[in-house]
């Protein structure tokens, strides 16, 4: 896809389950904001082990345009992680599109309330999440969490050890409505 395309193709961008054979999309998806220490840079194996978490953006043509997972925190607590568009498709509602299907896919699995770390404030804002300061978990929660080798999880936590990991980006969560 070449830039200036029109963006009324957006309406023909679907969003599917992630498929095994997606993996490598999915990194070169991230790859650019990996490089530039905008998005967590995750194995293969990682991603093979994770691919139910994903949800896929197809152009017209069925070719993968964006990506973006769920992970589950907690009984009632997820994250909206590795959300990422190919740059020539920024700005025509895909990324609407996944954040939609992530979130139907929490509602499907009871989780209410969704997190995000990320530059990415006003696109999140106007999809219904507000900055969070402090952690939003018990002590006996957190105490639980800790044991995570999930590098997610430790950038939630806010633990010092991904601190420089996070510089510079906003702690956001959204409370899903069940209507
Ligand atoms: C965050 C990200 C996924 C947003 O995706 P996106 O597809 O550009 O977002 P959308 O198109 O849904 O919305 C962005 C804008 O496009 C507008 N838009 C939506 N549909 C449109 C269409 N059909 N035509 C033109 N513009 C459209 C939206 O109204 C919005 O405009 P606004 O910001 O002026 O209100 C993308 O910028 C990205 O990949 N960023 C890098 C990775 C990252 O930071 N991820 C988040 C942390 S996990």
């Amino acid at each position: 896809m070449t830039s200036g395309h029109s963006t009324s193709l957006a309406g023909e961008i679907t969003v599917r389950k992630a498929l095994a054979s997606d993996v490598p999309h999915i990194q070169r998806l991230i790859s650019p904001y990996v490089e530039r220490r905008i998005l967590l840079g995750k194995d293969n194996v990682t991603l093979y082990g994770s691919i139910q978490q994903f949800q896929i953006a197809l152009d017209p043509e069925g070719t993968p345009i964006g990506c973006g997972a769920l992970n589950v925190f907690w009984d009632d607590l997820a994250e909206v992680r590795t959300l990422a568009l190919d740059a020539d498709w920024i700005h025509h509602g895909v990324g609407h599109k996944l954040l939609d299907g992530l979130e139907r896919d929490a509602l499907d699995l009871g989780v209410g309330r969704i997190f995000c770390l990320t530059f990415e404030v006003d696109f999140f804002t106007k999809h219904g999440y507000l900055e969070i300061g402090e952690s939003v978990v018990s002590p006996e929660v957190y105490a639980e969490l800790v044991r995570s080798s999930d590098e997610g999880v430790a950038e939630f936590l806010d633990l010092a050890r991904v601190k420089p990991n996070t510089l510079g980006n906003t702690r956001m969560l959204k409370v899903l409505s069940r209507g």
